[in-house]
């Protein structure tokens, strides 16, 4: 089996900055046609200048960074900039890239790139908000028999809301965008909170990769000493989960993780619970599952993995 075929859709943001560096640590097993980007932890003038400064910092001329959808389906753009900073990778120095962004949109990228596969060929990750995915998806519906599978981020279930009471923030951003996704029918594996608050990002972590001292270690260990710094005092943590990693860590290493198969439908009305995902984890609906749950994850071994692979890197 060859390199699994992937397109990476973000919004850097510090832990969508060390997904792509894990992802560009395992050229083995995973192939990346191209890194697309949206608004979402800031403006998409900042996510898609982010994007390219990471393919510097791993030293990756060959990536192909494109620019996506610049808000919302249909909300306003909601930002985070108080989690991530002014910059959204705060903790590195962040100047011009010599990464060029490619010119052609990133819907078109993703609508051009899927027709012209094989069925069932191409993973999508997303870790930002969906709407990069779900306007391509609209563009053109006949994409979808060439996705193998979409791995994102987003949604919670037991652990509540991370940017309003009931919900996560990638979906909250753009709810109408994850309702398009999560009825598309294409196998999909979702790493909502209740995961990602299983790999919290801790000083002996933070220090290992630290150690490795090659710069996409200390890029990564820069960008952890600056996202921590939020969670910790919100939640208690003694550090930041590192919510997006776990797509590609899931890619790399599925065993280190739990899912179960369940129902799960984005709420896109109510103004107090926009943005919820109703995780059927129990079947109590009769709905259909379109979705793998993950719900567990071997924490230690995600780290092992995490440490293992930036270590690749050369100094
Ligand atoms: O809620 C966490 C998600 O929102 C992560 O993808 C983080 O990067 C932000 O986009
Ligand atoms: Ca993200």
């Amino acid at each position: 089996m060859g390199a699994e075929k992937i397109i990476i859709d973000c919004d850097p943001g510090q832990d969508d900055a060390i997904n792509l560096l894990l992802a560009m640590s395992s050229p083995a097993e995973l192939e990346i046609l191209g890194i697309t980007t949206v608004a979402g932890n800031v403006p998409l003038e900042f996510t898609q200048r982010n994007a390219r400064l990471i393919c510097d910092v791993a030293d990756r001329g060959d990536m192909r960074v494109y620019a996506g959808c610049p808000r919302p389906m249909v909300r306003p753009l909601l930002t985070a900039e108080k989690v991530h900073g002014g910059t959204g990778i705060d903790g590195i120095e962040v100047g011009t890239p010599k990464q060029p962004l490619q010119q052609r949109h990133a819907v078109d990228f993703i609508v051009d790139t899927l027709l012209a596969a094989d069925d069932a060929s191409i993973t999508l990750v997303p870790t930002g908000p969906l709407t990069n995915i779900a306007m391509a998806i609209v563009k053109d519906p006949s994409i979808l028999a060439k996705v193998r599978r979409i791995v994102l981020m987003g949604g919670a279930m037991r652990e509540g809301g991370n940017f309003s009471p009931s919900a996560e923030f990638n979906i909250l951003v753009d709810p109408h965008a994850a309702q398009v996704v999560f009825e598309c029918g294409r196998p999909l594996v979702v790493m909502g909170l209740d995961v990602t608050h299983q790999v919290i990002a801790t000083r002996e972590r933070v220090a290992r990769i630290a150690a490795l001292a090659n710069p996409a270690a200390l890029a990564t260990a820069g960008m952890l000493g600056f996202f921590n710094r939020h969670d910790s005092k919100k939640y208690g943590y003694e550090g930041a989960p590192l919510h997006d990693p776990c797509t590609v860590a899931w890619l790399l290493c599925p065993e280190l993780f739990d899912g179960h198969d369940c129902n799960v439908v984005v709420e896109t009305a109510s103004p107090l619970t926009m943005g919820h995902t109703a995780v059927d984890f129990w079947g109590v609906t009769g709905r259909r599952p379109n979705a793998t749950w993950v719900h567990a994850v071997d924490a230690d071994g995600f780290y092992d993995l995490l440490v293992e692979r930036i270590g690749r890197y050369s100094t």
